[in-house]
């Protein structure tokens, strides 16, 4: 079973044969109770199976991240766009207005930043979650880092955890600088995540194969925006993903540093939901830009 060597290499993936979801429209949900189901209904749209999450919980490892310096004056007018909220309890309960009625993707585990080593993490209690309302909880996972054991039981603890709520759990691939962002790897990783429980799995989009990451993966994938690019590059990998089976974006940075980041979340949102070609909505970010907002 822990032979590293001689395993056969996976091959047979299924490509364009999407996996069967009887009893909901996500994928690997359908037999997951009813309050775990109206939690992720509220996150993902049943009408293109996809979400667009906007995540702003970068200062609990980079301390003031460009474009989160005021989480009030720069994330609060991105609210209403977005469909569902990935951030710390600090700045839910500092900056996110109750009102807002946003499902809310709560970052749940911390404890390093990036001064030391990464994903040396706790987990917040459950109940903390449950009081919060979280919709989701996101757990990072360090797979191949020294703190994989560590990370892998975060999620596990929380999977159990959240089952006695009926709170599903994001699991969050962490790619540290040593590990390669490719399909190897990030498939590796993401079923990982999925087969210790994980209702949803955040990882990184990556060229060629991403295909295989999403098929292997029996649960939905959102993809990380990762670090800024150019609009036009940020909105065709949103659109390259999703082709590739993607069911959304939990995506920050490229768009809070964005020039225009309303503008921007507008036209990934018209990727992610109605299949905007990339060029298409490059030129919707363009007219929406213009109009003062
Ligand atoms: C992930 O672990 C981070 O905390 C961010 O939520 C994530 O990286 C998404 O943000 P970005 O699109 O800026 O990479």
């Amino acid at each position: 079973m822990a032979d590293t060597v001689g395993n056969l290499e996976a091959k047979d993936y299924g490509i364009g044969i999407p996996q069967k979801m009887p009893g909901f429209f996500l994928k690997g949900s359908g037999n997951l109770e009813w309050g775990m189901k109206d939690r992720l209904a509220r996150i993902f749209n049943a009408r293109s199976g996809n979400t667009v999450m906007l995540a702003f919980d970068h200062g609990y490892i980079m301390g003031p991240t460009s474009g989160l310096e005021r989480m009030d004056l720069t994330i609060v007018p991105l609210i209403e766009y977005a469909d569902c909220l990935m951030c710390t309890r600090g700045a839910l309960r500092q900056i996110v207005p109750p009102a807002s009625n946003k499902p809310i993707s709560l970052r749940a585990s911390a404890g390093s930043t990036v001064l030391t080593d990464l994903n040396d993490e706790c987990l917040i209690g459950i109940e903390e979650c449950a009081r919060l309302n979280a919709s989701m909880v996101a757990v990072m996972v360090a797979i191949g880092s020294q703190f994989e054991a560590l990370t892998i039981r975060n999620l596990t603890t929380m999977v159990s955890d959240g089952t006695k709520y009926g709170i599903p759990v994001l699991g969050v691939t962490a790619v540290g600088k040593e590990l390669t962002r490719d399909a190897r790897y990030l498939g590796l990783a993401s079923r990982v995540c999925a087969e210790n429980g994980a209702h949803v799995v955040k990882t990184y989009y990556c060229t060629p194969d991403f295909e295989k990451v999403t098929a292997t993966c029996p649960v939905p994938i959102v993809i990380a925006g990762g670090k800024k690019l150019a609009e036009a590059e940020a909105l065709q990998m949103a659109y390259e993903a999703i082709d590739q089976g993607a069911a959304g974006v939990d995506m920050g940075r490229n768009v809070f540093q964005a020039e225009h980041p309303v503008a921007m979340i507008q036209a990934v949102r018209a990727v992610v939901h109605d299949g905007v070609k990339p060029a298409e909505a490059l030129a919707l970010y363009n007219e929406l830009k213009n109009i003062k907002q």
